[in-house]
């Protein structure tokens, strides 16, 4: 019988990749912890009705959402991505009743889209994303833009370019659908089916179309820039000028429409530059959203947020070779000589263990030779050698690999001899006899 695999367009992480994982994890939350988000933990799945309002023509909601009828009937979706769900429950929670000013959150976990799997792409993966609720300002999708920046900055990442647009509030778009639909009209023998569809339902969707985005009647569409309102035209400008004060380096992008139905106003992603598969895929995407909170039946206030693709990071990081120095190594490996001794160094492990120290042993009645093979593959900073004649001193020999230096020290005087942060503030430090 065949052995079982992984889904297609899935990945496991362990070893080292598990540990860059939650690396990544660790610096985007600090610094948007530095920004004032405290942290959302939502289900990964939610009622199908959360994302349908996604876009009825958006790819994501048309064929990308695994949706399953629960034992209940009831409809359930995966998150096929993190906005709605944070929204859901900002409405939910009326976490808007306890603050007139921002709320502010931020979010990392699993996102699930049966998308054709491709460098860069998969069928489960993370995302880090972050959501703000108040009232719209200019100002406030400048730092949440600049929050983006700070992760990419910290993380040290290069290569990467900023790109924005504006979509106008609701009158600029659908001033705008109505311009593409009149061009589009034009074409629609040229057009692949699903854009014939998009048409009549969204015309702005044929933008983003994945088979005839290089056709001339895509490229040589209506702008939407030519079809902002006044204040659109204003809050955009206000974006740009609050952009050039930082000297965050950026292009204006007027085909960025992003793939989901709920932006309005700005719109912006960070762009990977790249000699391989990765180039121009987005790092992170978001904007504005001014009406998806009421649109999920709650209170009239806007939101912003963007969410970063985490494999991407991964994969940047590990290409960029810019990973700080993984500490994999165990800090103290305990040999021991005879049966006896075994059970002596499982105690004096528990011990150090609980003091905070990485520590390993032999269990498998291995010989010097191979507990020092074994020490060896673990990249123990320390070897802790139990024998009979240790244990009837009550010594104990202690190596230091890197300085290549062996003594033998009292038991309980051991916690003197090793060198470690974490071992000199513990009340504990000649306790182990009665430990
Ligand atoms: P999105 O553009 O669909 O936006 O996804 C955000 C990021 O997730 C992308 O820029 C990319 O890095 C990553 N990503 C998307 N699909 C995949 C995939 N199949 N495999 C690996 N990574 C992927 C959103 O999801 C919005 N909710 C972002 C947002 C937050 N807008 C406002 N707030």
């Amino acid at each position: 019988m065949a052995s079982f695999q992984k889904i297609k367009g899935t990945q496991d992480f362990y070893g080292l990749d598990a540990v860059k994982l939650k690396y990544i994890e660790k610096v985007c939350s600090e610094v948007s912890e530095s920004f004032g988000f405290s942290e959302m933990i939502t289900p990964i799945f939610e009622s199908t009705g959360v994302f349908t309002r996604l876009g009825d023509e958006s790819d994501i909601v048309t064929k990308e959402m695994y949706t399953f009828l629960d034992r209940g009937k009831r409809s359930i979706t995966l998150r096929p991505e993190g906005t709605a769900p944070v929204v859901r429950s900002f409405i939910e929670n009326k976490l808007y009743a306890n603050n007139n000013d921002l709320s502010k959150y931020y979010y990392f976990g699993p996102i699930f889209r049966y998308e054709r799997p491709q460098a860069g792409r998969y069928r489960q993966f993370h995302q880090f994303g972050v959501e703000v609720f108040g009232k719209s300002s200019a100002l406030l999708d400048v730092d949440v833009i600049l929050s983006g920046f700070a992760i990419i900055e910290k993380l040290g990442i290069k290569n990467i370019t900023l790109k924005i647009n504006s979509i106008g509030d609701l009158e600029s778009r659908t001033n705008y659908a109505n311009a593409l639909k009149k061009h589009f009209d034009g074409f629609k023998e040229e057009m692949c089916i699903d854009c014939q569809r998009r048409l009549d339902k969204n015309p702005l969707r044929i933008l983003d179309c994945k088979i005839d985005y290089d056709k001339d009647f895509i490229v040589n569409a209506p702008k939407i820039k030519d079809y902002l309102n006044e204040d659109s035209k204003q809050y955009f400008n206000e974006v740009l000028q609050g952009l050039d004060a930082f000297k965050i380096p950026y292009e204006v992008d007027y085909n960025l429409v992003r793939g989901l139905d709920y932006y309005t106003d700005t719109v912006f992603e960070y762009i990977i530059n790249s000699d391989d598969e990765f180039n121009n895929l987005a790092l992170c995407a978001g904007g504005k959203y001014g009406h998806l909170v009421k649109d999920l039946n709650g209170p009239d206030i806007p939101g912003i947020g963007y969410a970063f693709g985490v494999e991407r990071i991964l994969g940047l990081l590990d290409k960029q070779n810019i990973w700080p120095d993984f500490k994999n190594n165990v800090d103290v490996f305990i040999m021991s000589l005879d049966e006896v001794s075994k059970l002596e160094a499982l105690r004096l492990a528990f011990f150090l263990r609980k003091l905070g120290l990485v520590v390993e042993m032999d269990y498998k009645n291995y010989n010097m030779k191979n507990q020092f093979k074994l020490s060896d593959r673990l990249n123990a900073d320390y070897i802790l050698i139990i024998g009979e004649s240790e244990r009837q001193n009550q010594e104990i020999s202690l190596k230091d690999v890197k300085q290549r230096t062996q003594i033998n020290v009292k038991i309980n005087e051991l916690l003197k001899h090793l060198p470690f942060e974490n071992l000199r503030n513990t009340e504990e430090i000649f306790n182990y006899e009665n430990s």
